[in-house]
Formats: structure tokens, C-alpha cells, sequence
């Protein structure tokens, strides 16, 4: 029997990226879809494509009253919301923190630390009315060290970690799972387009080749992780961190000369 059959799954920013990648595995292991979001276009159209068992809602993640009208819509079209995937995510142009403004710092922060939080508190009484289930949030590297010139959407990561471990403590007696997945540099429009105010892509300066396995990754990798987060064979794993940056973390990896 598939994964997620009977389970409904809500994925945010699910038009395109590593949301996309999740939306279509999850569909293709029998969840209903609902793909949230403010990229209309593509988001309907994925819908159209994966069919009846799939919805585009729109959802601006900072806006609260855009989410509880996609959590209602949710229930109303599938009875249930069983698993949130909080996956949109926007990063800052690069910039000192001297040279970052405080719209840039607060545009950052609206969207990858207040739209987790407002994810959270919409979706937990559906999560409880569907007597348990499983939130993942998409922080990064980011969040777990500092990176000069990223300062706001750092933050915004390591923010989202204590709210994850939080909502962990609160929600765990509800039978709700609430873990963080910390991907490393994927190949999306994320990387290979600019940042809004950005005057290049991170594609151009970033190469994985020093690392220990030197390729970008692959929104399937990050896919792969989160079904397993989501599922029941992870029923125990509550609050909890996983990387999955191919070595990143781990800094270049030297080779001793063989010869
Ligand atoms: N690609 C990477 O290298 C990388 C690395 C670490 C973490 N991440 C994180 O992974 C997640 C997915 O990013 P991606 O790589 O697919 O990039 P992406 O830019 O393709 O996707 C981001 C999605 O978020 C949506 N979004 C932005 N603001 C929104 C809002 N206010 N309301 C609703 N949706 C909104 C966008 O429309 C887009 O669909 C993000 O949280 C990002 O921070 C990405």
C-alpha cells in the first residue's frame, strides 16, 4: 500500500523548486496534495497536471488570514490535513549586515520565521482534529553556522530551529511530529536565479567540487528525507535536526597527496 494513502499533505511554496519535487512524491505514494502558494499559474497548472487528488490553494505564508482560509479549504475538500511541509522560503540579496537595511532584515524575517510560525499555529488544531500527524519545516545550513553576507536569512534559520524544538514540546502529547530539515545547496531557481535585489545568482560563485560529494543537490534528495520525516516509520523522531548537505558542513574535503 503507498505511503501517504488516505492522508492529505499541504505543501507551501509547492509551485515550483524542491516544493514541486515534494508535492508529485508525495502524490505519487497516494497522498491528496494541496499545493499553497502565490505562484498561481504554475501552482494550478501542477494541479491540473497530478489531477483529482490535487488542489492549488493560494497562500502568502505571512498573511494569517490566508491561512487559515487554505487550512479550511483544505479540510473542505479532502476531510483532513494530515502532514504540513512549511517549505517556502525566500533569501536576502547578499550584504554585510552594515549594508543590510532594515526592510530588507524585516522582508527576510516576515517570510521564513513568521510564516513558520503562523504555519504552525494554523495547522495544529487540523492536525489534532485528524488525531495526529507531522509538520517538517525547510531551514538550511544557514541555520546551523554563520554565513558573511547572508545575516538575515541565517537568522531567519536558526529562528526557525527554536520554534520547530518548541512546537515539538507543545504539540507531542497531540500525537503532531514536528522536525527540521537543514538542506544544503540544491539545485533550484533558488541558486540559479538572483535573489530579488541580488545582482547574480549563488550558481555563480558557489561550486560544490571541494566537498565530500561534489555535486549540487537534487530537490529528490531533500524529497527522499521528508517522506521518511512524514511517515510512520519515523513516529519517534520528534524536534529533531537533519542535514542533508552532501558534506558540507564538514568543510573541504582535503585530499592527502596518494602519491
Ligand atoms: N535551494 C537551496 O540551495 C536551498 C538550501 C537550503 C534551504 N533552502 C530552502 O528550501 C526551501 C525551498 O526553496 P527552493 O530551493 O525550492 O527555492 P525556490 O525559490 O524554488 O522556492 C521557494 C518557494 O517559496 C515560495 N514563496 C516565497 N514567498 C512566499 C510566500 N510569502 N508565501 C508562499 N510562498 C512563498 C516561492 O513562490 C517558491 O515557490 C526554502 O525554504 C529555502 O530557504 C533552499
Amino acid at each position: 500500500m503507498p505511503r501517504f494513502e488516505n492522508q492529505t499533505v499541504l505543501v507551501t511554496g509547492g509551485a515550483g523548486g524542491q516544493g514541486a519535487s515534494h508535492v508529485r512524491a508525495f502524490h505519487a505514494e497516494g497522498a491528496n496534495v494541496v499545493i499553497g502558494g502565490i505562484d498561481a499559474r504554475r501552482g494550478a497548472a501542477l494541479a491540473d497536471e497530478l489531477g483529482p487528488r490535487a488542489r492549488f490553494v493560494r497562500l502568502d505564508v505571512t498573511d494569517e488570514s490566508s491561512w487559515s482560509a487554505a487550512v479550511r479549504a483544505t479540510e473542505s475538500v479532502f476531510g483532513a490535513l494530515n502532514v504540513l511541509v512549511n517549505n517556502a522560503g525566500v533569501q536576502n540579496p547578499p550584504a554585510t549586515i552594515e549594508n543590510t537595511d532594515q526592510a530588507t532584515w524585516a522582508r527576510i524575517l516576515e517570510t521564513n520565521l513568521t510564516g513558520t510560525f503562523l504555519d504552525i499555529k494554523a495547522a495544529a488544531p487540523a492536525l489534532r482534529r485528524a488525531q495526529g500527524g507531522a509538520i517538517v519545516n525547510i531551514a538550511s545550513t544557514m541555520g546551523l553556522g554563520g554565513t558573511a553576507h547572508y545575516a538575515p536569512y541565517v537568522a531567519s534559520k536558526w529562528a526557525v530551529r527554536g520554534l520547530t524544538q518548541t512546537a515539538a514540546l507543545e504539540l507531542g502529547r497531540d500525537r503532531i511530529r514536528v522536525n527540521t530539515i537543514h538542506p544544503g545547496v540544491i539545485a533550484t531557481p533558488f541558486i540559479h536565479e538572483p535573489a530579488a535585489g541580488a545582482a547574480a545568482p549563488i550558481a555563480d560563485f558557489y561550486s560544490p567540487e571541494p566537498f565530500a560529494i561534489p555535486r549540487l543537490g537534487e530537490p529528490a534528495d531533500v524529497t527522499r528525507l521528508l517522506l521518511f520525516l512524514t511517515s510512520a516509520e519515523a513516529s519517534f523522531v520528534t524536534g529533531a535536526e537533519y542535514v542533508i548537505d552532501g558534506g558540507l558542513l564538514l568543510g573541504p574535503a582535503l585530499q592527502a597527496d596518494a602519491a
